[in-house]
Formats: structure tokens, sequence, C-alpha cells
């Protein structure tokens, strides 16, 4: 048993509070390699904002769980070498499925973990939702759970439609859970392929397709409901377009890949939504920057060769979604 304070970490109940106050969203990038990591912790050193590191099972299962965890140890220390003094870093379980799972992040020195019981029926959800929150707050570490249900595919966790969080449930679940921050449905949902062309118009002009709008009044219901209470957004990668067309120019094949507009996000970064998870994002610049380097030097075989440019890529996205969409910069 480690406690995330012995590794430096922190746990995200001060940082939800101030995002909350200050009408911006904290980052939750998820790793499960080495040079996202470095591109996370370059990103938030050098625009000194707080960042959520995100684990989930499908990465720890390709990684190792003792190697990311030590890994975000690391993190730690090579953002204090970079000049961060006080680095505010959270170790976070994306997705966690059953209390096992969380007891285990928990007791390796997660600082936060999110019980994803939204699949289940709404008392099982409480009460799963509950056990862990018991469990976790004996170590201070903080709970996301979610309420409603995202459509699309991400690591192990799929579903085929989603429905949106029922804002008249919201009080009852978080007051019975004791959850520290809820991750609601209101219309974002996971991958590059968030919407099926018959849900979206399409641009004339470009032929893109254009998705149909996050449900505001949704969100702004649930924070009358809950004034002040952290509210999560998952399935918020923007799946910029460049990286597809670079994608598709050189050997892939991403038809019709299409994300949430940013606008929608900053909007959302000032209401009570004080954690943006973007994971989708990061794997199309990394497979934009390989694929570049595959076409333009076929005799490369370094991987530190097209790796780099991938985690230079990674890092310029990340420190674009700091500044300009979530407005965490210089909050850390
Ligand atoms: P994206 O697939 O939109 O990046 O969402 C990631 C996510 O929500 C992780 O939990």
């Amino acid at each position: 048993m480690v406690s995330f304070k012995e590794i430096g970490l922190v746990n995200t109940r001060e940082m939800f509070k101030k995002a909350v106050a200050g009408g911006y969203a904290i980052p939750a990038f998820n790793f499960n390699n080495m040079e996202q990591l470095q591109a996370i912790i370059m990103a938030a050193a050098e625009t000194k904002s707080p960042v959520i590191l995100q684990v989930s099972k499908g990465a720890r299962n390709y990684a190792n769980q003792t190697l990311l965890r030590y890994m975000a140890e690391g993190a730690v220390e090579y953002a204090k070498e970079l000049g961060w003094e006080k680095p505010q870093i959270v170790l976070h379980l994306d997705h966690g499925d059953s209390f096992e799972l969380c007891k285990s992040c928990v007791d390796m020195g997660f600082s936060s973990v999110m019980i994803d019981a939204s699949s289940l029926p709404y008392e099982d959800n409480i009460a799963l939702t509950k056990k862990v929150v018991d469990y976790a707050h004996q170590h201070d570490v903080t709970v996301e759970a979610e309420l409603g249900v995202l459509a699309g595919v991400e690591d192990e966790v799929a579903a085929e439609e989603s429905h949106y969080t029922r804002p008249e449930e919201v009080i009852d679940f978080a007051t019975r859970t004791g959850c520290d921050s809820l991750a609601i449905s209101i219309g974002t949902s996971h991958g590059a392929y968030k919407f099926k062309p018959e849900q979206c118009t399409r641009d004339p002009k470009t032929g893109r397709l254009v998705p149909p709008p996050l449900a505001f009044d949704v969100l702004h219901e649930i924070e009358k409901k809950l004034p002040g209470f952290p509210i999560v957004l998952h399935g918020s990668s923007s799946v910029p377009q460049n990286y597809v067309d670079i994608i598709n120019a050189n050997g892939g094949k991403l038809p019709d890949a299409v994300g949430i507009p940013e606008e929608q996000l900053r909007e959302a970064s000032k209401s009570a939504v004080c954690k943006i998870n973007i994971d989708s994002d990061s794997r199309l610049a990394m497979t934009a920057a390989v694929r570049k380097v595959f076409a333009e030097k076929p005799g490369e075989f370094d991987p530190r060769k097209y790796l780099g440019p991938a985690r230079d890529e990674m890092k310029k996205l990340y420190m674009d979604k700091i500044v300009n969409v979530l407005g965490s910069n210089g909050k850390a």
C-alpha cells in the first residue's frame, strides 16, 4: 500500500473547486507509453497547467500496471526537472469497472479513480459507486462516477446507443454515493467516429460532416440541480481534420472521422464542467506524424526518428488544448 501523497501526486478535490470557480477545465489525457507521457508533462510544465494522467484498464493490460504507476511517479520528478516547482498532477483510473480494480489502483498510489457503473441499473450503479467511494475516501482518493450512457468505442468500453443523463436523478445519485465528480452524457462519444453520417449534416463547401450540437440544456439543468458540483465530459476529442487528412494522404483510411467542435468544449469549460477527457486526438496526432515519416523516409528504422516527431506533435496538440480550449494554463 502506497499513498499518492508519498509520490508527489494530488487528488482532484482542490483542483476541481478552483476550476469550477475559475471557469476553466482540467485536461485529462490518457497515456500508455513513454512518448505520450513525456508530451503531456512537457505541455503541462510549459503552460503551468494542472493535469490529469489517465490510465484505462486497456492501458494497464497493454503496458503493465506496475510500469505505468512508476512512470507516473517518474513524471512528477520529470516535471520538477523541467522547472515546474510544485507540479499539480493527478494519476487517475479511467473507466474502472469493478471494486477490485479501483481498490488495486488506490492501493498502488493512484490519487483518483473512476468507477463506471453507468451500464448497470440505477440502484446497482449507486451501490457499487458508494462501495468504491467508501474505500477510496479512507485514503483521501477522489472518485468520479457516471450517470447516463455515452455511445462509441474506447478500449474496453463500448455502447451502441447513448442516452443523456437525467437531471432529475443527479441530486439523489450524488448524495447517496458521495462521489466527488460526475461524468455526464450530453452527446459526446468515445473514439474517432463519434457520429454516424446520418446523425450529421454535411458542410457543402468542404464536404465534411458537421456533428449535432451537444445538449447544453441538459448540462445547465444538471448545474442548477447541483450548483458548483464538478462535472466531467468524456469522449471530448475534436478529431482534428488536419491529422485525418495527413493520415489519409499517407496510406491511412479514416473516412468520415468526426469529433466534438472545439468551440463547444470551450463553452463547456466555462461551466461546471471541470474535467475534459481527450485520448483519440493524441492517437491521431501520433499516427499522422508516424505515417508522414514512413511515407517520406521509407528507409527510416530508428524508432526515435518516428516516435520523436510523434511526441513533438502530441506536445503541440496538448498545449493547444490547454491554452485555446480548456483555459487551464497558468492555473498550477
Ligand atoms: P475520446 O475518444 O473522445 O478522446 O475520449 C476519451 C475518453 O473519454 C477517455 O475516457
